[in-house]
């Protein structure tokens, strides 16, 4: 049987990556353009609409700058960034799972003594953090540096506001002897994944809303043990089931209690109303 010119035609593409002494990149671009092509086969794909792809990824990279990376935003919302993660980081038996790191973590940001108030004056709902960062058999992994971050309590990060210089509502912690730490923030509530561009064009046609459901950010490290990047969120969130990038699960999920006065962790009075919630991180030995 004879083959179809456009069949000869990716064996041809295919046949060019002989020139390379990569393997794992002859493996990777064999992979692409076989399933690119499969893919235009598949939906045979007219002309207007390669046009459309196109200028879609054009706007897209137009939309990245050293502030915003809009590749990474629509790689979020595809999921992509949710099944790398996954492969990258197989979860090892009852410890903490991972989820993706988001746009807003900064470098530099200050570090805090336990109990230290990181909102910096951002608004929102005071909160009382306190957390453990243990191994996979309950005991503490004291000297653990913990990096938090979160939106306020309008759902804008720092990055976000007029004075974006400022970091506000982020800031790093070493645990104790015990394996604790501790701060004051903002609860934080369900905001949009910044949808003014390329990408939220996508969401909007495809009839899905931008909102990820309440969060904060933690990165948790310490000798010995692998790495984690993860969040914490509220239980009760109208978006837990339909996050725009696809980041919950429910071993994350933690409550969020209200308070109309109570006391710090350290003893201290809290004579107005706040938040308080735990979280046990549970680290993998490396
Ligand atoms: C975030 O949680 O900060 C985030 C994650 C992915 C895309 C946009 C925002
Ligand atoms: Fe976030």
């Amino acid at each position: 049987m004879k083959t179809l010119p456009h069949v000869e035609l990716t064996q041809q593409v295919l046949g060019r990556l002989t020139g390379t002494t990569d393997s794992r990149y002859r493996e990777i671009m064999t992979t692409l353009i076989s399933h690119l092509h499969a893919f235009i086969r598949e939906t045979n794909l007219t002309e207007n609409e390669w046009q459309q792809g196109i200028e879609f990824l054009t706007a897209t990279g137009r939309q990245c700058d050293d502030k915003r990376q809009e590749f990474i935003l629509l790689s979020d919302i595809l999921g992509v960034s949710m099944l790398v993660d996954a492969l990258s980081h197989p979860r090892g038996e009852g410890t903490t799972e991972s989820t993706v790191l988001g746009p807003f973590f900064r470098d530099g940001a200050p570090r805090w003594p336990h109990g230290a108030d990181i909102a910096s004056g951002v608004p929102g709902i005071p909160l009382v953090f306190s957390g453990r960062v243990i191994d996979d058999l309950g005991r503490p992994i004291g000297d653990a540096a913990v990096e938090v971050w979160g939106a306020d309590g309008e759902g804008w990060y720092d990055v976000q506001l007029a004075d974006s210089a400022r970091m506000r509502a982020r800031g790093g912690f070493t645990t104790d002897a015990k394996g604790e730490f501790w701060f004051r923030s903002v609860k934080p509530v369900s905001y949009p994944v910044p949808s003014d561009g390329p990408v939220g064009k996508i969401l909007r046609k495809m009839g899905r809303h931008p909102f990820r459901p309440a969060h904060i950010h933690f990165n948790v490290s310490a000798t010995g043990y692998r790495p984690l990047v993860t969040h914490v969120f509220v239980r009760g969130d109208r978006y837990l089931d339909s996050d725009a990038v696809f980041g919950v699960k429910d071993s994350l999920i933690t409550d969020f209690i209200h308070h109309d006065s109570g006391i710090a962790p350290d003893g201290t009075p809290i004579p107005t109303a706040y938040t308080s919630a735990q979280f046990d991180f549970v680290l993998d030995g490396a």
